[in-house]
């Protein structure tokens, strides 16, 4: 079985957020996809271990904003490589409230509220079927796909987003690289030659968290 052809598949990419008590919880996600036109039913899919997966079931409502290539890529990085259940998420995230649910403003093309209408549980996975009931437009900015994330802003997928692969290691290459231990994200060359201020790009911790590949 050849895996490098599920990288074909097109995605975009979405923070799925919701209200837990009295505060904003979220993920970024991969998996949104319409699945029918006339009642306007979307798919979500939670890996069970995410605290949002909880917080969605409990609420039954969640939001979906469509990261945009002009969205900061701390959006990312805070919503996806890091859970709810260890800090406030959002405190460093613009975002506001659509019907007491939370949607990112950070140059996010738009924002879809859902009602959940139904799930599906898939071994590790659950998959959240949602009402559309609003769609607000929020800017012009391009959507980001899943593959602009990959090329462009060079992101990788962690281990609870249903795409991840182990990464595949390439023989005969002298090249030094460095591997972010949160994130994954491959720094080329000697990153020791970088100052004390130097941070992940993609989530942001300091040198000190690379690891030689
Ligand atoms: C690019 C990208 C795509 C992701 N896709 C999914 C996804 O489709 N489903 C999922 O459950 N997690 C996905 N994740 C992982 C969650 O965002 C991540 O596990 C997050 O830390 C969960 O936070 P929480 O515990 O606060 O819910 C993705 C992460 C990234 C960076």
């Amino acid at each position: 079985m050849d895996l490098s052809v599920l990288f074909n598949v097109t995605y975009g990419l979405y923070a799925v957020t919701t209200k837990e008590d009295d505060r904003a919880v979220g993920c970024i996600i991969n998996t949104c996809s319409q699945v029918t036109s006339e009642s306007k039913i979307f798919s979500i899919c939670l890996n069970k271990n995410n605290y949002t997966h909880d917080a969605i079931l409990k609420s039954k409502r969640f939001a979906i904003s469509i990261i945009s290539e002009n969205t900061d890529p701390k959006v990312i990085s805070e919503l996806g490589f890091f859970s709810s259940r260890e800090k406030d998420k959002f405190e460093q995230i613009a975002y506001k409230w659509k019907q007491d649910l939370p949607v990112i403003t950070d140059n996010t093309c738009g924002a879809m509220l859902f009602e959940v209408v139904d799930t599906k549980e898939m071994d590790t996975h659950t998959v959240i079927f949602g009402k559309l009931v609003e769609a607000i437009k929020l800017s012009e900015n391009p959507a980001m796909t899943y593959d602009y994330y990959h090329k462009v802003v060079k992101g990788k997928a962690p281990k609870n987003a249903p795409t991840y692969q182990e990464e595949v290691k390439k023989e005969d290459n002298n090249e030094v690289k460095y591997v972010c231990g949160i994130c994954g994200y491959e720094y080329k060359g000697d990153i020791n030659k970088e100052d004390d201020s130097f941070r992940c790009p993609i989530c942001g911790v300091t040198k000190d968290n690379f690891k030689l590949a």
